[in-house]
Order: structure tokens, then sequence, then C-alpha cells
């Protein structure tokens, strides 16, 4: 393995890599702006020059290769002159707009201003000023605080390959911009928010609604699709205000898509299940979620003596943890140990999105077509749990097709009644309600939104939100990724693991990790992440 010298500290290197890249794997901060490890290196922002001992003049690290033996100077005067220079330089038009802006607080400009930065500024002219621009759905360009790094130009050519921006004008007159008519709408659009160092693109459903600094943050895994991309839920005060991409470079690298951003939303809205209920002389009462349990459980248990065993059935939706699936599907078969389980609806939106770099045709992004994170683990689960198991279009027909046949037409037939759990963060009752969900006579309904199924439930249990509790989804490639629970949910509703915990009369509090490691692989070796993003390391510079 290479080693380089820097700042008279030894780094271990990989072989082909930029000095910049080596410094930052070491924990050693080198200022840049113009540098990201998923795009192309102009090497045009000049900040991050440094000293080669060999060399007659100061080079870009971000785009130097390292050599064995290398003699690198960061902190050396000619390199700290630069970087003031470069501050100088960026600051000259720079709008002194921080305690308004989006960005403040984790702004490279604001950071790299007070630790290499000069302390005043020798401008006197007037600074030009660009308005506000609308480039597309989900992002504002504020030009006049855009320091020309190209990031986000680079990530829709090299990334999304839909080359929506570009780099308008030279000089002081140069300014990112959209062609007319071609709007910055791709499925990864905001993904340049987060790619730009300063508050140039901002996020307009983000714009002004926190501070930065007051967020908290709890990792995640994005609930939209199977792909399973890794995020950051950031949140202050029971509220989630934004997420973020966290990095995966087996999965979903740096980016993530504009739903899995917005997928928040639902959790906040109104409309959303908040009340246990139960049914009382033919109505449906408000109770609490204890109350509710306990009907549900006698209800089943007292359906299942007067109709025998085999005339259960539990939906498990794509949308449950695995440890929930696992849970439910022991709890109703130690009820009736002939029950069904049955997949829920995997509902699909054509093919995967495919995003290439047009330079080399390399897949860059895919966006999967199955529009639920959990699919894959749920099978999984029910192949674990074994005996009688249905898809939901076999179940909403009342035939079995396909072999093998596990379970028959007139076994779904024997059927009087189930557990029902939905969770989706959309509707996805289908327009045609299933025969059985209508005939059943006792139907416990989990769900996260209301619907003709919640409205008609003998038993309504309100579900938690994928970010109000922890769990594991397995995505479509078979990753098992644990997520962690980022904020409470609303009261009155109890996550799905502790009323399964508390049906199936374990001690103590539900704990998702003593359940993955019941369930054996790939469940038991999987980890929760790290709560929280290590934190950049930024070596303060006496100037
Ligand atoms: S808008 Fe932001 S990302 Fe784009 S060039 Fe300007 S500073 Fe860089
Ligand atoms: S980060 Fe090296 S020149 Fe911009």
């Amino acid at each position: 393995m290479p080693k380089i010298t820097v700042d008279g500290r030894s780094i271990d290197a990989k072989p082909g890599q930029m000095i910049l890249q080596a410094c930052l794997d070491a924990g050693m901060a080198l200022p840049h702006y113009c540098y990201h490890p998923g795009l192309s290196i102009p090497a045009s922002c000049r900040i991050c020059l440094v000293e080669v001992e060999g060399l007659p003049k100061l080079v870009p690290s971000c785009q130097t290769p390292i050599r064995d033996g290398m003699v690198v100077h960061a902190n050396s005067s000619k390199a700290i002159a630069n970087q003031k220079q470069v501050m100088e330089y960026l600051l000259i038009n720079h709008p002194l707009d921080c305690p308004v802006c989006d960005q403040a607080g984790e702004c490279l400009l604001q950071d790299y201003s007070y630790q290499y930065g000069r302390s005043q500024s020798r401008f006197e002219e007037d600074k030009v000023k660009n308005p506000k621009k609308d480039v597309g759905d989900h992002v504002y360009l504020y030009a006049d605080r855009c320091i020309m790094c190209t990031r986000c130009v680079r990530f829709t050519r090299e990334v999304t390959g839909t080359a929506e921006l570009f780099v308008e004008g030279r000089g002081h007159k140069e300014e990112i911009a959209i062609f007319p008519g071609r709007p910055l709408n791709n499925k990864l659009s905001l993904n340049v928010v987060d790619l730009c160092p300063v508050g140039a693109l901002l996020d307009k459903d983000f714009l002004f609604k926190q501070r930065v600094w007051l967020l908290k943050e709890a990792p995640s895994i994005s609930p939209v699709d199977a792909g399973g991309e890794n995020i950051w839920i950031h949140h202050n005060e029971g509220v989630i205000y934004r997420i973020k991409p966290r990095y995966n470079p087996d999965v979903n690298t740096w980016w993530i898509s504009d739903d899995t951003r917005y997928s928040y939303k639902v959790l906040h809205e109104d409309k959303r299940l908040r009340q246990p209920r139960r049914t009382q002389y033919g109505t449906q009462v408000e109770t609490t979620a204890p109350k509710a349990l306990e009907q549900a459980v006698g209800d089943l248990t007292n359906l299942v003596k007067t109709n025998g065993e085999g005339s259960l059935y539990a939906m498990l939706s794509p949308m449950m943890a695995c440890e929930e699936a696992w849970l439910l599907g022991v709890a109703v078969r130690r009820i009736d140990p002939q029950a069904v389980l049955v997949m829920g609806p995997v509902p699909r939106a054509g093919e995967d999105e495919v995003f290439k770099n047009p330079a080399n045709g390399k897949e860059t992004f895919r966006i999967k077509a199955e529009k639920v994170p959990n699919a894959a683990g749920v099978r999984r689960v029910m192949n674990m749990l074994g005996g009688a198991t249905a898809t939901f279009e076999e179940f909403a027909s009342g035939t079995k097709r396909g072999a093998p046949a596990a379970i028959s037409a007139g076994r779904l037939a024997k059927l009087k009644g189930g557990w029902i759990v939905g969770g989706y963060l959309s509707p996805w009752l289908p327009a045609e309600v299933p025969d059985l969900f209508k005939a059943g006579s006792v139907r416990v309904v989990q769900d996260l939104l209301p619907s003709s199924l919640s409205d008609g439930a003998t038993v309504l249990l309100p579900v938690a939100a994928w970010a109000e509790k922890d769990g594991c989804w397995e995505n479509y490639a078979g990753k098992v990724q644990v997520f962690s629970q980022a904020i409470a949910p609303p009261e009155g509703v109890k996550r799905e693991g502790e009323l399964y915990w508390q049906m199936l009369g374990r001690p103590g509090m539900y704990d998702a990790e003593a359940v993955r490691r019941e369930m054996g692989e790939p469940f038991a070796s999987a980890r929760a992440p790290a709560r929280e993003a290590a934190e950049p390391a930024y070596e303060f510079v006496e100037l």
C-alpha cells in the first residue's frame, strides 16, 4: 500500500487515489468545493491546492494522484495564502445573507470562510445581484450564492444523464441555468441540493422550515420501493422535516430519489388513522390499543372454536418490518395452527427506471418498479413460518393459481375471518374489495390510512409508520437492512411489534434485535447502523 506524508503525518493511501481522497479517508481535513467522490474531477474551484515536494507550483489535491513516498504540505504558507485568496474571490459577490439562508449551519462556504478565509472584506464595489430562479418542481436556484463549482451541472450530465443544468455566460456573468422549456424535473433532481456546497440550490419543500442545527437524525431505509435506499431522517420535536441520502456503496451510493425524500409527508397528514376502535353492538367505538387487542384476540379465538382450525387468515403487508411479520405469523398460528398466511398487495409501476452516464453507458442509479420496501423480506418470513400461504391475488379471487398448491380454493373458501395489515403510504385497497374481506365475521384491521376496510373493521388498530419504529427490511437484492426509530408514533398508536409481543405474552419490552436473533439468518446478523453521521473532520488553521 503506498504511503504519503501530509503535513508531517504518514498516511496509507490506495493505489491510484488522489491526494485529497487519501487525506479525507484518513480523517484529515482539506478544503474542497468542486470535488465530489461521485462525480468527475474538474479541479476548478482551486481551494484544495497543496504544495508537493519536488513540484514547482501548487497542485490541486483533488486531481493529483498519489505516489509512494510523496511529501505534501497542505498547511504551508503558500497553500494557506492560496486558500485565503480563493475565499476572498468567492466571497466578492456572495451575499451576506447567512441569517436567512437555509444552508447556514451546513454550508462549506460559511465553514471555510471561518477556517480558511480573511476576517475582513476589501471589496468596496457593488456586488452582482442575481434573482432567485425557479429551476424545477422542487428546486430553487439562488444564483447570487453560487460559487460555480459545477457539481450540479455534472450531476445532471453524469448521473441522471438528463443534462438540464448548464453554465451560462462567462466571468462574473457566469450563472447556472436551465434550457428553455426543460426544467430540472428528473426523479433524482433533489440530489443537486445535497451536492450544492452553498445555499444556491434549495429544496422548496424545506425552505425556511427549520434551522439545520436544530435537527436530529436517525438512520433509516426508504419506504417507497424495493431498492432499499439508505437515508437519514432529519427531525425535531416529533416532526420530520426532511430526508437526506445516507452513503452506502452497495445500494444507493450518494443518491436517493425524490419520491424517497417526500415519503415522510403522509406521517403528518390529518387523515392518518390515530384512534383504535372496536365494534360494540354493531357500531365502531373509540377504545384504547390494549382493549382493542384484547377484543381482537378474543374474537379470533372464538371464531376458531366455532368453525374449527383453518378458518383464520393473516394478511402480512410488505410494509411491515420482518420482525413484525414474524411475530404476527407466530401469534396468529398460535390461535389457529392451520391459519393461512396471505402476502399483501405488491404494487408495481411499469419497469425499473435506470439512469446511466451517457459518457460511458454505466448504470448510475436504479429506481425499482416494485413500490413497497419489504416484499422479499415478508415472503422469506412466510416461507420460514411454512404452512398454508397465498398471494393477495389468489386470496382476492378465492382461487389458487399455479403450483405448488400450498392451499386449495376450497381451503380459501373455508376462511371466516382474520387479521389484515396494510400500512401502505397511499391507498392500497383494490376498487373491487375481496369477498373474503367483506364476508369474514371478524376483521382485525391495522392500517395507516382510512378506507372502507378500516371503516368496516370489527377491531381497528392504527399502525406506526416506519419512521416511528425499529425493524429491518430486505431489499430486492436480498440485502437485509435495519432501520431505526426517528420519532414517536402519534398518541394512541402502538407499534405493531409491541402489540404482537404482548399478544404472545412475552415478558418485558419488545426488542427487535432479539426477534431477529430468534428468526436466525439472514436476519440475526443484520446490525443497526450508527445513529449519527460522522462529523466532518475539521482542523482549525492558525492564520
Ligand atoms: S448552484 Fe451550487 S452546486 Fe451548482 S455550481 Fe453553484 S454552487 Fe455549485
Ligand atoms: S476541490 Fe480541488 S480544485 Fe476544487
